[in-house]
């Protein structure tokens, strides 16, 4: 059996990767932070009593900013493979917290590292890099396009980004980017602008929401369905040498093309709905990401399954059942 750790399991991402790593038999370790309430949510629907022998899901309290809490679990527990998906990744949140961005995202990324080269285990590791590093070089984007970050959140990233690149030549480790593009899905966090429109179409429809207010609807983005690229996360890990790889669709829309289609599967229109606040500006902003993943389709045989339109109706239709309303087939 494979024993993996995952940071930031509680996420979008920990939660669909862990579903992906249990049902090819691997042990899984998680660490997640202490709160006041629960924060494992996402993991309902696998989680697993501790007190079962049998157990393969374990979570770990800690923190991305402790080193010497994850250099002692790496140690106890010696994973196979890492994947480092903890961070603070709400790229306006990193506007407003740029130091703590620049230590969960960007650091935290070098703690793991020299953890795993301090107890010397055969270990490889996984660094969720984004898209967001590639700020405003024009699109499309792939493995060879020159970063130029728009945000502390991207800047914390491209730490995180050189020190594996770095960590990988100099000590010969497995350590690899998945350089990956929006990916989203019915467990995307609730202030990220989707789920922030699929939530919204569901309340106005259930009653309980008037208005959306929102910021700059001509940004473009490449969005993808997030159950398809935790899979291109493994089959990174699984190749005989480490490399880099972007992970997109190779399609791009605008925020407002993604407004207009959620309210369309209720058959509203989203002018009547939508408003615009500033607060949600960024004071520099991604214009337009699209990416190029022909490296990924042809070294890791990795598609993407999901078109933009299903993934507009998984969202839609999940935060309707949400709030007990069914959508019409057709
Ligand atoms: P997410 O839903 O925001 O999850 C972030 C995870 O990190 C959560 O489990 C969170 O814990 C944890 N975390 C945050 N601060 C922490 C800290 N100080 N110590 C320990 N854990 C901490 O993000 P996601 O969408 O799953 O993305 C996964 C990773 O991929 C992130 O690194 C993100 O930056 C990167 N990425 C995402 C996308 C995308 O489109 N989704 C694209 C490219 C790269 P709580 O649950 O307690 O908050
Ligand atoms: N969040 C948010 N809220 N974004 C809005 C809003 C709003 O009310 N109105 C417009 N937008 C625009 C943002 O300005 C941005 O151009 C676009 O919608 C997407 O914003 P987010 O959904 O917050 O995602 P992001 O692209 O900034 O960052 C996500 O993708 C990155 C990969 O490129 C995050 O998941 C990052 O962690 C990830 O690295």
């Amino acid at each position: 059996m494979k024993t993996a750790l995952i940071t930031g399991i509680t996420g979008q991402d920990g939660s669909y990767l862990t579903e992906l790593l249990l049902s090819k038999g691997y042990l899984v370790h998680g660490v997640i932070r202490r709160s006041s309430s629960f924060n494992t949510g996402r993991l309902d629907a696998v989680y697993q009593d501790p007190h079962v022998e049998a157990a393969r899901l374990c979570l770990h309290y800690g923190d991305l900013s402790d080193s010497s809490m994850l250099a002692s679990l790496i140690r106890r527990i010696e994973p196979q493979e890492i994947y480092h998906l903890g961070a603070q990744s709400h790229v306006r949140v990193s506007f407003d917290m740029p130091e703590y961005t620049a230590d969960v995202s960007g650091l935290s990324c070098i703690r793991l590292l020299e953890a795993i080269r301090d107890a010397k285990v055969a270990c490889r590791f996984y660094q969720a890099s984004s898209s967001e590093m590639f700020g405003s070089s024009p699109p499309p984007q792939n493995e060879n396009t020159p970063f130029a970050p728009r945000s502390p959140y991207a800047i914390a990233k491209l730490h995180a980004y050189w020190t594996t690149l770095n960590y990988r030549e100099a000590y010969g480790m497995y350590a690899v980017n998945g350089i990956l593009f929006n990916h989203e899905s019915p467990r995307r966090g609730p202030t990220f602008v989707t789920r922030k429109i699929t939530r919204a179409v569901a309340k106005i429809v259930a009653g309980r929401q008037k208005h959306l207010y929102l910021g700059n609807l001509d940004a473009k983005r490449d969005w993808g369905y997030a159950p398809d690229y935790v899979e291109a996360m493994w089959l990174m890990l699984q190749q005989d040498a480490p490399e880099d790889y972007v992970v997109a669709t190779g399609e791009s829309h605008t925020v407002r093309e993604f407004l207009e289609a959620a309210f369309a599967l209720v058959n509203l229109k989203s002018e009547d709905y939508v408003r615009i606040d500033p607060r949600y500006y960024r004071p520099t902003e991604v214009d337009s990401l699209l990416g190029d993943a022909a490296k990924a389709r042809h070294k890791l045989g990795w598609a993407p399954r999901t078109t933009f339109g299903e993934l507009v109706r998984i969202m839609v239709e999940a935060d309707l059942k949400a709030e007990g309303v069914l959508l019409a087939k057709g």
